[in-house]
């Protein structure tokens, strides 16, 4: 007779590569699997598969700068885990990346990937730089021999990375070439998020802001509140905040106020988001645009508002602002903008809010696609793609709305319960090698 499984949670030390004292955001993930290890029933057995990443590589990348000094740059890509499929997730290029932050970003992607039922695992990369201090040439050089360090980790059935924060379709081509070159065979598919003509696809650039206003129709249909003459608050009217701002404009929305690094703006009877956008493409910001009174930046949080869209940097709503905000739903375009504080306080005051690792996965969904269309060098149309995007989108917060009614729990912690069931099933099913 077998004997039976200990489902108990085993305690495990922390790696001896992690201070106690400075988790930094790897330490915010951590808190949020133990707020869903009771809901996991037997598969709590394999939640510590949760807490390590499966694979982690700093590389050294060095580089010529122009004026012919050598400059060392920290890159990373982290693995976080491989059980539903390959790595999938973003090249990061900024001066404070660290190992904590990518590690976390990495398993945020597998908790997202798992929420939308796309087939792959949570991966996600960085180099420890500030992009707007190289030319185009020494941008080019990094992030070539930034690829080939990683070399070894990357590819279509491996992992495949995408843009992030400062990297872009040309840090894209760039990555595809270099791998191509050193594999000697053209392979589009090792990365996404390319240029259309280098097998990018249609829809890819507004399918993070399509998502996070499909998700925001379906939370305002349950509950109650009517998009019509709905007021909307935009934090960043970048990618993701611009794409999305204009669609609830388009919906009959009226977009109040808007924040970006170049300022706040704000019209109660709604801005012209059309108009907004041409100013943003011309001028950089939303600061100047003559359609709108000036706000001080903290008197964005306290606007009078409904639907509240942080789509900018994380940890913008903390314990600091989040008691001011009047929006009954927050939608999370950007990664991380709530701080547990922050959400807890939204959380008592019934604002609902909408987690990233649910609202921003547009952007990872049409990545799948293009991974798909990669692969079978056929195209879709945009129509189709978006018509998919909206689907993938409906199924998979309907799934996560029943989830958290069933256990009264907040939307965040639904996810990550519908997530982790899958990560930790596929897990079980595979069983440990060897
Ligand atoms: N682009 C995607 O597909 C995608 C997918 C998932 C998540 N995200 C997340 O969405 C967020 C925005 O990404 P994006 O692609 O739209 O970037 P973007 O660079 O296109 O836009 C960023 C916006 O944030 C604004 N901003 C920067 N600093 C600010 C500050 N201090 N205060 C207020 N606004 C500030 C910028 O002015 C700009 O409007 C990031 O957190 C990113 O990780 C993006």
């Amino acid at each position: 007779m077998s004997k039976s499984k200990d489902t108990s949670v085993a305690s495990h030390p922390l790696p001896s590569y992690l201070n106690a004292d400075h988790l930094g955001p790897w330490g915010i993930y951590l808190q949020q699997v133990d707020r869903v290890t009771p809901y996991l029933g037997s598969l709590a057995r394999w939640v510590e598969t949760l807490k390590r990443p499966k694979r982690i590589l700093v590389v050294d990348v060095p580089i010529e700068l122009d004026n012919g000094t050598i400059a060392h740059y920290e890159g990373y890509r982290v693995q976080h885990n491989l059980s539903r499929g390959p790595g999938k997730g973003g090249v990061r290029f900024h001066q404070d990346v660290t190992l904590s932050e990518v590690m976390a970003l990495s398993a945020w992607m597998s908790i997202k990937n798992a929420a939308v039922n796309v087939p792959y695992g949570g991966a996600k990369g960085g180099i420890r730089v500030d992009p707007r201090t190289l030319s185009r040439a020494e941008l080019e050089r990094l992030t070539r021999r930034y690829t080939s360090e990683i070399g070894m980790m990357i590819g279509p059935s491996k992992d495949i990375p995408a843009p992030d924060v400062n990297t872009n379709g040309q840090i894209m081509a760039w990555m595809m070439d270099t791998y191509s070159m050193n594999t000697g065979a053209t392979s589009t598919g090792v990365v996404t998020g390319k240029p259309v003509d280098l097998g990018g696809s249609l829809g890819r650039v507004e399918a993070t802001g399509r998502g996070v206003f499909t998700v925001g129709i379906e939370a305002a249909k349950l509950s109650g509140l009517s998009i019509q003459g709905a007021k909307v608050a935009v934090q960043g009217f970048g990618n993701v905040g611009g794409t999305a701002g204009k669609l609830f404009a388009d919906a009959g929305a009226h977009v109040v106020a808007v924040q970006d690094h170049t300022g706040t703006i704000h019209n109660a009877k709604g801005l012209d988001v059309n108009a907004l956008l041409e100013h943003v493409a011309k001028h950089g910001g939303v600061g100047g645009f003559t359609g709108a009174e000036k706000m001080e930046s903290d008197a964005f949080w306290g606007v009078d508002c409904d639907i509240l869209i942080p789509a900018a940097l994380e940890g913008q709503i903390t314990k600091d602002n989040a008691g001011k905000i009047k929006a009954k739903l927050v939608i999370e375009g950007a990664n991380g903008p709530t701080t547990p504080e922050a959400d807890d306080i939204l959380n008592d005051k019934g604002v609902l809010v909408l987690p990233d690792v649910i609202a921003n996965a547009g952007g990872v969904t049409v990545s799948y696609f293009e991974w798909v269309q990669d692969f079978s060098s056929f195209f879709w149309t945009e129509d189709e793609i978006n018509a998919r995007l909206v689907r993938i989108m409906q199924e998979a917060f309907a799934g996560v709305w029943a989830v958290a009614q069933e256990h009264k729990v907040s939307l965040r912690t639904a996810t990550f319960i519908v997530a982790c069931k899958r990560i930790l099933h596929a897990r079980e099913m595979r069983g440990l090698y060897p």
